[in-house]
């Protein structure tokens, strides 16, 4: 008997009920949501944008170099001279000293990092000011400075290091930094930790919960049971003092809207409706996604392992949707599909858009730049040191 099977079309997901991550409106300069974006931008309908765009980026030609992170627009990356993950582009920012301008196309907290890692005759311009970070909201300094305190009471504040995640203000990276920690991305959380417990007995890994606990227990044979959630709307964190001196891995009770998403419902969903399909997630899911993945990495593994996939191979990828639609379009030889049902891009990655791009290219060709991020001397010495620490980690 044969069965005809329907094409799977990698972009057949459903519109997300409600209007996805309301961010990106808030007026709080604090924010990682960001502020409204002052300027007059292009009209999104000029037929005209791509062309203004190659001639902005013309006339500025060496004085300005374009970082993408892989989660942008189409139309962004178009544009950019390198794009990567996080570490990645961290590591490319420092490595172009000779640009004025570093055109972050990305968000809040990796402009902030690239203009810690840039020199100070270097300006760092995020096209949007709102395209900020959930989940780098969801731990302010208030509420770190708040946790040692309960860290110190309860007698472990000697013993533990600090770990954040690259997706984090400039202020918790500044903390990390006074305490003898260590920031980390998705591709390098692994070697962070085992440098972290070379220094201490416990790490307090911040703010991503899911990648504390699936690096720890995935890849380091930590158990679940090492691993306790500090709440910060909680007192004292929703921790007793005896259950923090048992604790190796202390998380931030944070985590990312877009990846958070994925559930067991729809690695099942998608292995019933494509046999053999390999489920690939980055470490940002949920303990039990990743636990039902055939794969884990971070979005330049991901991007790796599609490249090296055999021809007809299905993967279903648990990542943000740009990069899923550009890999499937970039693969027609292998079936590619994003692992759920319903659209999920990161909404404020997405704020950055062609109109903005040309509107900051422009005002910078014109010498007015706009949108500049800039972090305080002292908060920057801090985060630094913290930042290169994770560059120096064998
Ligand atoms: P990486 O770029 O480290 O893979 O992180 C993904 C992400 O969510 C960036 O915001
Ligand atoms: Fe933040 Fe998640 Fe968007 Fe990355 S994908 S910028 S972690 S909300």
């Amino acid at each position: 008997m044969t069965t005809t099977q329907t094409p799977i079309d990698p972009l057949d997901v459903q519109p997300t009920p409600l209007a996805l991550l309301l961010l990106g409106r808030e007026s709080d300069p604090r924010s990682e949501r960001g502020v409204d974006c002052p300027g007059d931008l292009p009209a999104p309908s000029d037929p005209d944008l791509v062309e203004r765009a190659r001639a902005a980026k013309a006339r500025l030609g060496s004085k300005v170099f374009i970082l993408g992170h892989h989660y942008q627009r189409d139309e962004v990356i178009e544009f950019a001279d390198v794009t990567g993950d996080s570490f990645k582009l961290a590591r490319d920012a420092a490595a172009a000293p000779d640009a004025e301008y570093i055109v972050f196309c990305g968000v809040h907290f990796m402009a902030e990092s690239a203009d810690i890692l840039t020199s100070d005759r270097q300006q760092v311009i995020l096209p949007d000011l709102a395209a900020g970070c959930s989940m780098a909201d969801m731990a302010t300094a208030e509420q770190v400075a708040e946790c040692w305190d309960v860290l110190t009471e309860a007698g472990v504040a000697d013993t533990v290091v600090p770990v954040s995640y690259m997706n984090s203000s400039a202020d918790i990276k500044a903390f990390t930094g006074r305490h003898g920690g260590t920031i980390c991305t998705s591709s390098n959380a692994r070697r962070a930790l085992e440098w972290a417990f070379s220094k201490g007995e416990k790490v307090l890994f911040l703010p991503d919960q899911h990648l504390g606990r699936n690096t720890a227990v995935r890849e380091m044979g930590f158990s679940l049971e090492d691993c306790v959630v500090y709440n910060p709307h909680k007192p004292g964190g929703g921790l007793t003092a005896e259950e923090l001196r048992a604790a190796k891995m202390i998380l931030w009770r944070g985590h990312c809207s877009v990846h958070g998403r994925f559930s067991l419902d729809s690695v099942e969903d998608v292995r019933a409706r494509i046999p053999g399909v390999n489920v690939l997630v980055h470490p940002e899911c949920k303990h039990e996604v990743v636990s039902a993945a055939d794969h884990v990495g971070s979005t330049e593994h991901i991007i790796k392992m599609l490249d090296e996939a055999p021809a007809g191979s299905s993967w279903a990828i648990g990542t943000e949707l740009n990069l899923v639609r550009r890999l499937a379009k970039a693969h027609p030889d292998k079936t590619i599909v994003f692992l759920d049902r319903t659209v999920c891009f990161c909404s404020t990655m997405n704020r950055i858009d062609l109109p903005h791009l040309v509107w900051a290219l422009e005002s910078l060709a014109d010498g007015k730049p706009v949108n500049r991020i800039q972090v305080d001397a002292e908060t920057e010495h801090f985060a630094k040191l913290a930042l290169e620490q994770m560059l120096a980690l064998p």
